[in-house]
């Protein structure tokens, strides 16, 4: 009997940002990962996608989506294989069109990391497999899935819980304004004039959050939007493919940093998220990431039962 949690639903579907699923689908993801974690701590095999094989290109580097999709596949029961783009006909020239119509005759399903979101949606449009986005430029969806897992799993609860964001308006902000406005969140993002997020994400998010009564707010001010906050996030000041302006934004963020004094503004019970890898005493201090309300490492092992779960759905 197939197990529970294999929903049909999303058979067969891309994944390639949140703004594409429904609040119910963000549902049927959360509920696969938090099962498909405690089969795992029980000792529970589950060999769903028995048989399966899963490529994974990476244009940029990776530790934690890297791993935990290859060893997730493996849990599954499938075969993950790693591609890195330097390796590929892609690098020589190929065009992404005939190398997803390619893998699409071998492969069950592609997990691609890349700069331009339009890069993945071609990939997505020719090939005849899922297509798993391992992070772009313009998002992260993969992470802001697990970040809300974890955060489910400290409160018991999403629908009114209030997450501050500070710093870069970038790709794990714009995931998480996509998941905050679907599970009836309110997220403040502090930044920086001139780091706000992207606006036709803002408006994509805002749309979902007049339906589930979330609410979604841009302002400069640190303290401010860390009050009574249930969750701080943070990451990077500079993301991947922005490695050149790492000293100019290292003087614009440096009021965005994540330390003690910042927290002692969020509700007693608050958890701290980073997507990582942190810059530790840039947008975030030892003090905070090894203290008592971080949850990093938590959030990072979720990404392992998230990707599993996003994988049982997609490629069943
Ligand atoms: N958070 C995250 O995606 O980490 P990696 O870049 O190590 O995959
Ligand atoms: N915003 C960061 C996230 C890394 C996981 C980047 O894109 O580099």
């Amino acid at each position: 009997m197939a197990a529970a949690y294999l929903d049909a639903r999303l058979k067969g579907k891309d994944f390639l940002t949140l703004a594409d699923f429904s609040t119910e689908e963000i549902r049927l993801f959360l509920d696969a990962a938090h099962e498909l974690k405690k089969e795992l701590k029980a000792g529970i095999p589950h060999p769903v996608l028995k048989g399966k094989t899963l490529g994974m290109i990476f244009h940029k580097p990776s530790t934690r989506t890297r791993v935990s999709f290859e060893v997730g596949m493996y849990q599954l029961g499938g075969y993950p294989l790693f591609l890195s783009a330097q390796e590929l006909q892609l690098r020589r020239g190929e065009s992404v069109g005939d190398t997803a119509r390619t893998l699409s005759r071998y492969l069950d399903g592609i997990m691609i990391r890349t700069f331009a979101q339009e890069d993945l949606e071609e990939l997505a449009a020719y090939a005849s497999i899922p297509v798993i986005n391992g992070l772009t430029d313009l998002v992260h969806p993969t992470q802001a899935l697990a970040d809300i897992m974890t955060v489910e799993e400290h409160k018991g609860k999403l629908h009114g819980l209030k997450l501050a964001f500070i710093g870069d308006g970038n790709n794990v902000a714009h995931s998480l304004l996509h998941i905050c406005a679907k599970v009836g969140m309110k997220m403040v993002i502090a930044c920086p004039a001139g780091y706000e997020p992207d606006p036709r994400v803002m408006a994509e998010a805002q749309a979902d959050a007049a339906k589930t009564g979330a609410s979604l707010e841009v302002i400069e001010d640190p303290a401010a939007a860390v009050k009574e906050a249930d969750v701080v996030y943070t990451d990077l000041w500079a993301s991947m493919g922005q490695e050149g302006e790492q000293e100019a934004r290292r003087r614009v963020f440096s009021r965005y940093q994540v330390n003690s004094a910042l927290l002692r503004n969020a509700a007693p019970d608050v958890i701290v998220l980073h997507c990582l890898p942190a810059h530790r005493g840039e947008e975030i201090t030892d003090e905070v990431m090894d203290g008592p309300h971080s949850v990093v490492f938590e959030e990072a092992e979720n990404r392992l039962h998230m990707h599993k779960a996003i994988m049982a759905l997609v490629m069943q």
